[in-house]
């Protein structure tokens, strides 16, 4: 993709990587990600950010198309040191030999332990600071733990544009740069995909962050996140709503039921418990995690208002699979949860008890009857028992969102 000016002398010079699948290790993009720099031309040209390290040559193709052959870079500011971001910092150092690295001071700690470097020429940004690179001002506003302690956002007022890391990103490879210019549906659940799987944990800073932006006054026509698409004008404020109401973490009619089964016994106390919920007028989605990656079973959990967890007895704990997930799920931190088990066993059925244990762990809101649990094969009088719970949990879903 070709650099592209959003604003006179501001230009998105990131890299669009269609294929990648796998996140970071731990999370699905089934539509691709992309890492989004910019680059300010000034009396001191700022580069902000870099991209992953693969994409260097596209980097520096795209550098060389706003700056010319022999352009320079006066300044890089490094908003975030996760190779995503910082991946080509030792590179454009090498190549372009810049006055100034900025970080925030936890970013400078970051940057030592990534690049192990004995003479760069560091300058440490806290919140508040600023630096006129000639036209355009950076301001620097510590983002921490937003994702990561050195998280932080640049705000160049003069052109009003906001560039704030991972915050408000979205896995979304595109040809389109803004929101604007995308299907809307989409572009939330892209949102909400990202905020699941890599904010939700920070969901109170995230409140901090919004509060203390608002008290700031900045005034910001342009919000650029370094993944997927920019948002200007009104979907500034429809970005920074979103983030609001995802960190509120307010439940939705909704229930995931998500499991893992061998002889397909538990998977069917599963659907047993879904056609009592469904009852009570509640949207269900049942997951296998053999066939639902744990990073799409968790963007459903976020809007859950339930969760009812299932695995049958293995080698007296639950299976793997669902161990896997559990302990992404908890990671996450997800709140205002109503828990239920259910589960299959052969002879000595330790794993509702040790599900129950983990929805506990999660601070989740047992109800009662909590659980299902059947001796191999279920009976009809275990389908209706099933079916109970479904319901129980359906009306505990209704009081909760008030319905
Ligand atoms: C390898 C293996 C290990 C098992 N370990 C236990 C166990 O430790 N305790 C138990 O109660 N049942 C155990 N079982 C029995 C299963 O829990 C039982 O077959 C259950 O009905 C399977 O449920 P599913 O159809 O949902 O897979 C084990 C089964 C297998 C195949
Ligand atoms: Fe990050
Ligand atoms: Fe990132």
């Amino acid at each position: 993709m070709k650099p592209v000016e959003l604003k006179k002398d501001i230009y998105w010079v990131g890299i669009v990587d269609w294929n990648k699948r796998n996140f970071h290790g731990y999370s699905r993009s089934p539509l691709g990600t992309t890492y989004n720099n910019f680059l300010i031309k000034d009396e001191k040209t700022t580069l902000i950010d870099t991209v992953e390290r693969e994409f260097l040559d596209e980097l520096l193709c795209n550098l060389t198309q706003v700056l010319g052959k022999d352009g320079k870079i006066d300044y890089v500011v490094v908003n975030h040191l996760e190779p995503d971001h910082a991946g080509c910092l030792k590179e454009i150092v090498d190549r372009y030999h810049p006055e100034k690295i900025i970080t925030s001071p936890m970013g400078e700690k970051s940057m030592k332990a990534h690049f192990h470097y004995t003479d760069w020429p560091v300058e440490v940004v806290p919140t508040g600071s600023e630096i006129s690179i000639g036209k355009h001002t950076l301001q620097f506003i510590e983002t921490r733990m937003l994702h990561w302690p050195d998280s932080m956002l640049t705000y160049v007022p003069e052109a009003k544009i906001a560039f704030s890391n991972d915050a408000f990103g979205q896995n979304w490879a595109t040809s389109e740069r803004f929101a604007d210019e995308v299907d809307r549906p989409t572009l939330e659940k892209r949102m909400a995909e990202y905020y699941a799987n890599i904010v939700l944990p920070y969901s109170p800073v995230v409140q901090k962050t919004l509060a203390s932006l608002a008290e700031m006054e900045l005034d910001i026509d342009m919000l650029c996140p370094d993944h997927g698409l920019l948002f200007r004008g009104e979907d500034v404020i429809f970005a920074t709503d979103k983030y609001m109401e995802f960190a509120r973490q307010e439940p939705k009619n909704k229930a995931v039921l998500v499991y893992d089964t061998m002889w397909h016994s538990t998977e069917k106390l599963a659907k047993a418990i879904a056609t009592g919920l469904v009852e009570e007028g509640v949207s269900v989605r049942l997951m296998d995690v053999k066939h639902n990656h744990h990073s799409e079973v968790m963007t459903e959990v976020f809007e859950a208002a339930a969760v009812l967890v299932g695995s049958p007895t293995h080698n007296n704990g639950i299976l793997p699979g669902m161990a896997n997930m559990l302990t992404y799920m908890k990671g996450l931190r997800p709140q205002n949860k109503i828990g239920a088990a259910f589960g299959s066993f052969g002879w000595s059925g330790e794993c509702v008890k040790q599900l129950t244990q983990w929805l506990k762990d999660m601070n989740f809101e047992i109800v009662d009857p909590a659980s299902v649990k059947v001796k191999h094969i279920p009976t009809h009088e275990t389908y209706s028992d099933c079916f109970e719970l479904g319901r129980t949990v359906g009306r505990a879903i209704k009081a909760k969102i008030g319905g």
